[in-house]
């Protein structure tokens, strides 16, 4: 076989947005090694996982993930794999052991190290443990940024696409008492304005139109190093040139400050939609959190950011079955969604995690209980989700194109009168299909990719809504203050 073949690698990727820019990064360091990219195992020189440790199911996914991965291994004894993550950041040792066919384990914050070891590897090592955790305060002054610097160029920019993450910070020190986060990405870290400025304006030449700007509280970006707020680093970056939208994730609600929610109202390319994770609504359990808010101090920020942006959409993050949470503990949060009237939201049974203190806690909700408290805020929330999403019929709304949607038919070589079904996203986050006007074609309808077009909604789905573009809509400038369309 060809010595000078390809190599191939997969990447699989589990867990937030903070492993698919790690990945990202990995990709592009691989494409420039001269690896090209594969989706089967089955060709791939190279595979790595990027592992989620966040709940035990998570845990549990990338055991046998990777479990299965050494099965093909022992078919194809060429092949290299690599764990790296946050459960490789966690249980390097458990690993190590478990599987004698990985050759990688690469930490959350080594990851600019990913060249070296695959070179070592190739020149004959057989195992290579990185998962170093350097102390922001006493190792190389973070690089200020040092992966950025290491790849210079292209980081995350080969795989294109419309909608792109950059990360501003890495890291948490709010120690939630349920969260691994700060045990496996260490203590919070700002990148400086003007990287994330250039990297947005690299991303936009690549055909960008949104970011969505990535950290665990952003609310706290640049606080530790003295750099701008984060309202600040809002408008430094909605001064770049092509972009036409900002969103962000993750709000700390302890941490929404007044300028922030004001610049709900004073930066224009600010999507209409907030991310707050709320996680219980009762006192007595957020305490036990150390979430530092209360229920009545989160309602507070909701009222004021809808006293700046009326229509914003709000979703949020829930723990159900935390240790301690009484009937009446979980009835407070019922209370809470019909109170806010979330858009949507995540909610997740709670699981003990290794290093987080929360494990230790006495009154652990019995499982069955758990699920079955979970069951009853999901189809709560269903309800109050079909409830907005009705009211949203008939309205048009501004519609970002990302791609043909999952069941966009293919007409390629077919009947040109089949309309397409386009995918993308409203200000507010919220999934819109659309059908393009009958005749338009396959080409025509991708060439609608990255423009923001208005779309009159005619149908609300489970988690979507459908609609129609009107014959004449032309693509129209974003403005996403309140979701109206004005056009260009
Ligand atoms: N930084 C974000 C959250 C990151 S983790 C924030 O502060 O909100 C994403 C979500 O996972 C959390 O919001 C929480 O709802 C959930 N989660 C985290 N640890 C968990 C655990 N041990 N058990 C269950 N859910 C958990
Ligand atoms: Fe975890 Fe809390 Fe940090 Fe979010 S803020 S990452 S929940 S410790
Ligand atoms: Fe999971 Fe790590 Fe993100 S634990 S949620 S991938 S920061």
């Amino acid at each position: 076989m060809a010595e000078n073949r390809t190599r191939q690698a997969m990447i699989q990727t589990l867990g937030c947005q903070m492993n698919v820019y790690d990945s990202e990064r990995m990709i592009a360091m691989l494409l420039e090694m001269g690896y090209t990219l594969t989706d089967s195992p089955w060709k791939a020189d190279l595979v790595i996982v990027n592992t989620c440790a966040i709940r035990e199911k998570a845990e549990q996914k990338v055991f046998s993930s990777v479990g299965r991965l050494c099965g093909i291994k022992r078919r194809r004894p060429g092949m290299r794999i690599a764990v790296a993550g946050c459960v490789a950041q966690q249980q390097a040792q458990k690993i190590a052991d478990r599987f004698a066919g990985v050759n990688l384990i690469l930490g959350t914050r080594v990851i600019h190290r990913l060249p070296a070891h695959i070179r070592a590897l190739e020149n004959g090592e057989n195992r290579i443990v990185d998962v170093e955790m350097p102390d922001d305060r006493t190792a190389e002054p973070l690089g200020r940024d040092a992966e950025t610097a290491i790849v210079p160029h292209g980081q995350n920019i080969q795989s294109g696409g419309v909608s792109r993450y950059v990360t501003i910070m890495r890291g948490c020190d709010n120690f939630c008492a349920y969260c691994v986060v700060p045990y496996v990405r260490g203590r919070e870290a700002s990148r400086p304005p003007e990287r994330i400025v250039s990297e947005v304006k690299e991303l936009v030449a690549a055909g960008a139109r949104e970011v969505t700007l990535l950290g665990q509280n952003v609310n706290s970006y640049g606080k530790k190093e003295g750099l701008c707020s984060f309202a600040g680093l809002l408008e430094r970056v909605s001064k770049v040139e092509g972009l036409e939208r900002i969103r962000f994730v993750t709000s700390h609600p302890k941490d929404l400050s007044d300028e922030l929610v004001a610049a709900f109202g004073a930066v224009d390319k600010l999507c209409n939609h907030i991310h707050l994770p709320l996680q219980s609504g009762a006192n007595p359990v957020l305490k036990r959190m150390n979430r530092k808010y209360t229920r009545e101090s989160y309602m507070e920020r909701i009222e004021k950011l809808r006293s700046v942006r009326p229509d914003i959409a709000v979703t949020t993050d829930f723990i159900v079955g935390f240790p301690g949470e009484r009937r009446e503990d979980f009835e407070m949060t019922l209370d809470l969604l019909s109170k806010v009237e979330f858009d949507t939201l995540f909610a997740f049974a709670y699981s003990d995690r290794p290093q987080a203190p929360a494990r230790r806690f006495d009154g652990k909700v019995d499982p069955a209980e758990k699920h079955a408290r979970l069951r009853e805020l999901l189809d709560c929330q269903e309800q109050i989700t079909r409830r907005i999403y009705e009211r949203l019929v008939g309205r048009t709304m501004n519609v970002l194109v990302e791609g043909v949607s999952k069941h966009g038919r293919n007409t390629e070589g077919a009947d040109m009168q089949e309309p397409v079904e386009m995918s993308g996203r409203s200000p507010e986050n919220r999934i819109v299909n659309f059908e393009v006007p009958p005749g338009a074609g396959m080409q025509a309808s991708e060439a609608l990719i990255g423009k923001i077009i208005p779309v009159v909604i005619d149908r609300a789905c489970a988690n979507s809504l459908k609609g129609k573009m009107p014959a004449n809509g032309s693509a129209v400038r974003d403005t996403n203050k309140g979701g109206k369309i004005h056009a260009a």
